[in-house]
């Protein structure tokens, strides 16, 4: 059996628990001094003090740096192909948001498994060197039967060849494709691609784009609706650029999370929280749009879980690190340091139902970790723009797949 340990942790930090932290609980984080892990094939199976270190054939040291759970990234667009810096400057400039998606469609069309295979991977290694271990990955860029599982293939690929937790999301009703009927559209996704999702067992959730100009709330429903029914969990793209109702329909289905939420009412946080729907926050977006941020308070005061997720895209965020993420949380969201730890980790664990798999540090979960060198987790959004010298080290269930190569400061 492999057997290592890693000592001289410094601090380590972590939410506990096998489901997500709402309320109160959310910001309630564990800070202990001077540990060792132990870990066991891909698993945790100790923690303890250095004064009493546990024998094991690998030994990784820490040398008194911070400890906490590989960053979980709850919600990306991160198979596509080419990108779209014009429309983002002219969106600068204050040219508003439209549908630069289908540019990114037409491109994905013509291009091969191999070319977006090759093109996604280099964005995966880099979400590795900054402390992702598990991310999800949803499709939506192809909007036909035949791209839409191109896509997924191109996810299960990264799946199988890269070092991270992948999980994949089908996202077919991202948009209405050019020259087609939407009704007509709709029941290509019912009935051509979501049978193929489901027999050849591409993806976990089901996501859709619920906007005024892509898809209605009745649309939604039925679309989600039929994710449903082909064995989806459900996710929705819920109340992004206008109020359109998302998050109501998310509690009116039971969805396993409501993403974006910019315009959330309070009718929605209360749907939310009464079917125990996950809120995933995605900073980046508003950030790079410009625009209001989500009311992280209100919906933690409110008693929702929150998570945090980068929405990683070509359009609405190019961004990929989940520590730019907590430092938003932070900064432009008034969350505190422990609430967006536990909204990166846990909370975000529980939005890909994974919650009693990963997103914290304790014995019998995956042992998905990341080293940083740092003096403590306070240390974290004051450092952004950083990362790619505090993170250390980054182990994925016991493996160790990325170690910072120069010297340690
Ligand atoms: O989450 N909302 C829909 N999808 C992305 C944007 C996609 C794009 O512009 O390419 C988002 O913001
Ligand atoms: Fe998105």
């Amino acid at each position: 059996m492999a057997q290592s340990v890693i000592v001289n942790i410094g601090q380590l930090v972590t939410p506990e628990g096998r489901q997500a932290r709402a309320g109160l609980a959310h910001g309630q984080l564990t800070v202990v001094h001077d540990v060792y892990v132990k870990i066991e094939n891909d698993t945790i199976t100790e923690i303890g003090p250095m004064s009493h270190p546990p024998t094991a054939h690998e030994t990784f040291d820490a040398q008194g740096g911070v400890v906490i759970p590989g960053l979980v990234d709850p919600h990306t667009h991160a198979v596509f192909y080419g990108t779209r810096e014009d429309e983002f400057l002219a969106r600068c400039q204050g040219e508003k948001y439209g549908k630069g998606i289908l540019t990114t469609v037409e491109r994905v069309q013509s291009a091969s498994e191999d070319q977006i295979y090759e093109f996604s991977k280099r964005f995966l290694s880099e979400m590795i060197r900054l402390g992702t271990t598990t991310v999800e990955i949803k499709s939506g860029y192809g909007l036909n039967t035949e791209s839409e599982l191109k896509l997924l293939r191109v996810i299960k690929r990264l799946q199988e060849t890269m070092p991270i937790e992948v999980v994949p999301t089908f996202c077919g009703a991202h948009a209405v494709p050019a020259g087609v009927e939407k009704s007509q559209y709709i029941r290509e996704i019912i009935e051509e691609m979501l049978p193929r999702v489901q027999t050849e067992k591409l993806a976990e959730f089901g996501d859709i784009f619920c906007e005024r100009g892509f898809f209605e709330l009745d649309e939604s429903r039925e679309i989600l609706q039929a994710c449903r029914r082909a064995g989806l969990g459900l996710k929705i793209h819920a109340d992004e650029l206008s109020p359109l109702g998302g998050a109501e329909l998310a509690g009116e289905l039971g969805a396993t999370s409501a993403d974006h939420l910019l315009h959330v009412s309070e009718r929605g946080i209360a749907a939310m929280k009464s079917s125990g729907v996950i809120a995933v926050l995605l900073p980046g977006t508003a950030f790079s749009l410009n625009a209001e941020y989500a009311p992280a308070r209100r919906m933690i005061d409110a008693g929702l879980a929150v998570a945090l997720g980068t929405d990683f895209n070509p359009g609405t965020c190019l961004i990929y690190s989940m520590f730019f993420m907590i430092a938003l949380a932070v900064l432009k969201m008034r969350m505190t340091i422990e609430e967006a730890l536990t909204a990166a980790t846990l909370n975000a664990a529980a939005a890909l139902r994974r919650a009693h798999l990963t997103g914290s540090l304790e014995p019998g979960k995956h042992a998905d970790l990341v080293l940083l060198d740092l003096e403590n987790y306070k240390q974290i959004p004051y450092f952004i723009g950083h990362e790619r010298r505090f993170v250390r080290a980054v182990i994925v269930r016991g493996r160790l797949v990325y170690e910072r190569s120069e010297g340690r400061r």
